[in-house]
């Protein structure tokens, strides 16, 4: 059995997201040129405005850090406004002054997907390694589009969408049809990130928060491999996505 991950469970949404950026924001005052991974999602969006909120003011420097995106749909254009990265730079990075050239977008419209993914993780090795991989978790147990079947030692590949993410991405999409693929960073490689974050609220989470941090281990919950990590996995939720632990 594995060691058990940090816990700290804080009142709400608000609570989670300055706690979530206080992470970042140490990270980059060690060292402003970073390479981080960051999710997309409802989860975050608390968490980008204080990070927007800092960087205007003056007391976090984003200008310099290397974000690493998590997943985007397979074959989608970057220009298509219904891509995670479209609305990753809206939601945050455009906000925030990043420049675009420090953000690294998965290469979903690659010949060579296998070739692709491989140089995706050649650019996180190049950039230091992450030193931070800030991560969302799907009702399904998903962290990034590492979908249920998603073992420990998977690498950034293509990977099928479950009906649930296929479901969930709709609301993203804006009518669009929803791609029923997508590129993701592995299991294997957001854990040999330096530092993990998972962050989770409302009581939507409840359920998925309890298998993936008290279940067994096991790629039906994606999620559950973060407890190999134990000493460097913090999980940050809300109390009432955490009302089912132990
Ligand atoms: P959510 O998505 O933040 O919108 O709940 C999380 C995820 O699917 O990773």
């Amino acid at each position: 059995m594995a060691a058990k991950v940090k816990q700290i469970i804080v009142s709400d949404h608000d609570a989670m997201s300055v706690m979530a950026a206080d992470v970042v924001a140490e990270t980059l005052g060690a060292n402003p040129r970073a390479a981080i991974s960051l999710p997309t999602g409802s989860t975050p969006v608390g968490m980008f405005e204080e990070l927007i909120r800092r960087s205007h003011q003056g007391t976090v420097d984003l200008s310099q850090f290397q974000m690493f995106c998590l997943d985007e749909y397979l074959g989608v254009s970057p220009n298509n406004p219904n891509t995670l990265t479209s609305w990753l730079f809206r939601t945050f990075i455009v906000p925030a002054g990043i420049p675009a050239e420090n953000v690294h977008t998965l290469p979903v419209t690659a010949a060579n997907t296998t070739a692709a993914a491989a140089s995706y993780e050649e650019a996180i090795v190049t950039a230091g390694g992450l030193q931070l991989a800030v991560l969302g978790i799907g009702g399904n147990g998903h962290i990034a589009y590492n979908e249920p079947g998603s073992e420990a030692d998977s690498r950034t590949r293509v990977v099928d969408l479950t009906e649930e993410s296929i479901a969930q991405a709709a609301g993203y999409f804006d009518g669009a049809t929803v791609p029923r693929q997508a590129m993701t960073v592995g299991v294997g490689t957001l854990l040999e990130a330096e530092q993990i974050v998972l962050i989770a609220s409302g009581e939507a989470k409840q359920k998925i928060i309890r298998e993936a941090l008290q279940g067994p281990l096991s790629a039906d919950v994606p999620a559950s491999w973060l407890r190999l990590q134990p000493d460097k996995t913090t999980v940050i939720i809300d109390e009432a996505a955490a009302r089912l632990l132990d």
